[in-house]
């Protein structure tokens, strides 16, 4: 079965957080780029302080338009950026802060942004937490019914 891992250099990466969350961000885009990841920086590009939805906003744009297979965000909690992720129908952003989290976002909800407390999440587990995210992949079966229930219908 594919992952976004197993052919890293198709797969483009939409990245973005706020000021919390730029450093780790930062090690984040290394780390894929050794990997042989495409990554998209949609911001914040310092430590300066700023607010979260200006980048998650555009992030999540380029991941329902399919610019983007999927996205890596973070803010200090991961609540803030999380919350405006999902207002976004073709989205669903998973707060993570364990390898074991991250596998069961995809395997049960066919997460497409993985978001981290980067304020609570040691940088070596947040490392584990993106490999484990993109090494999962969406179980199907009964979990395609409950994601299929989750849009608010018109
Ligand atoms: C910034 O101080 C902080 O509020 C933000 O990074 C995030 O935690 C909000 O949800």
């Amino acid at each position: 079965m594919t992952t976004f891992a197993s052919n890293p250099s198709e797969i483009t990466l939409a990245l973005c957080s706020d000021h919390a969350g730029y450093e780790l961000k930062c090690r984040v885009i290394e780390y894929l780029g050794s990997k042989g990841y495409k990554v998209r920086d949609f911001g914040t590009h310092s430590v300066d302080s700023c607010d979260y939805p200006d980048f998650a906003h555009p992030a999540a744009t380029a991941v329902e338009r399919g610019e983007c297979q999927a996205g890596i965000a973070m803010c200090g909690t991961g609540n803030g950026i999380a919350m405006t992720l999902n207002k976004h129908a073709g989205v669903r952003a998973a707060l993570c802060w364990a390898p074991e989290l991250a596998a069961l976002a995809r395997g049960h909800n066919n997460a497409n942004i993985l978001v981290m407390p980067a304020r609570f999440i040691d940088p070596q587990v947040a490392i584990a937490t993106v490999d484990a995210f993109l090494e999962s992949n969406f179980e199907g079966g009964r979990h395609e019914r409950r994601i299929a229930k989750i849009p608010v219908k018109q």
